[in-house]
């Protein structure tokens, strides 16, 4: 028993970045949840903007590295209107992100943020 959570942890410690997104972030911004059909050409439907828009987007609106990973590390945490860089337009038609706080760890979070800002995801 003692073995199997051990090796739990491991797994769990040694998660990637990309891992974390595709379990944390992908079921809303990569995932499409239906299409729009309209005569020849099919809309994908996602429900929040895509993740490859917004990390172009956030990379144009931060000075570095350093300010993207605080802002992401921050937003995810607590999103809100006032905060937004993406704009809001996407809280327009999608609703706030619903706070994923405490889901991730701090460590883990600037993992994650480093890999979106390397396109590593
Ligand atoms: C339950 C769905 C959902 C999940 C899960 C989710 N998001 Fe979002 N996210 C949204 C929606 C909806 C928006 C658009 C509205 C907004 O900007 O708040 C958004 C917007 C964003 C933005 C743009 C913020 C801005 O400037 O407005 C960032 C950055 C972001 N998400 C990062 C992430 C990351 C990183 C994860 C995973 C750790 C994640 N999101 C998980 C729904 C989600």
């Amino acid at each position: 028993m003692l073995m199997v959570s051990l090796l739990t942890a491991s797994v769990v410690y040694a998660q990637s970045g990309s891992e974390l997104f595709q379990k944390n972030c992908a079921p809303c911004h990569m995932e499409t949840v239906g299409a729009y059909e309209t005569g020849d050409t099919i809309t994908n439907v996602y429900q929040a903007p895509y993740a490859k828009d917004v990390v172009k987007k956030l990379k144009a609106k931060t000075k570095n590295r350093a300010e993207f990973v605080s802002f992401i590390k921050d937003y995810i945490n607590m999103p809100s209107k006032r905060k937004s860089l993406y704009g809001r337009r996407a809280i327009k038609d999608f609703g706030l992100m619903p706070a994923l706080n405490g889901v991730l760890t701090d460590a883990q979070i600037t993992k994650l943020a480093n890999d979106l800002y390397d396109n590593k995801y």
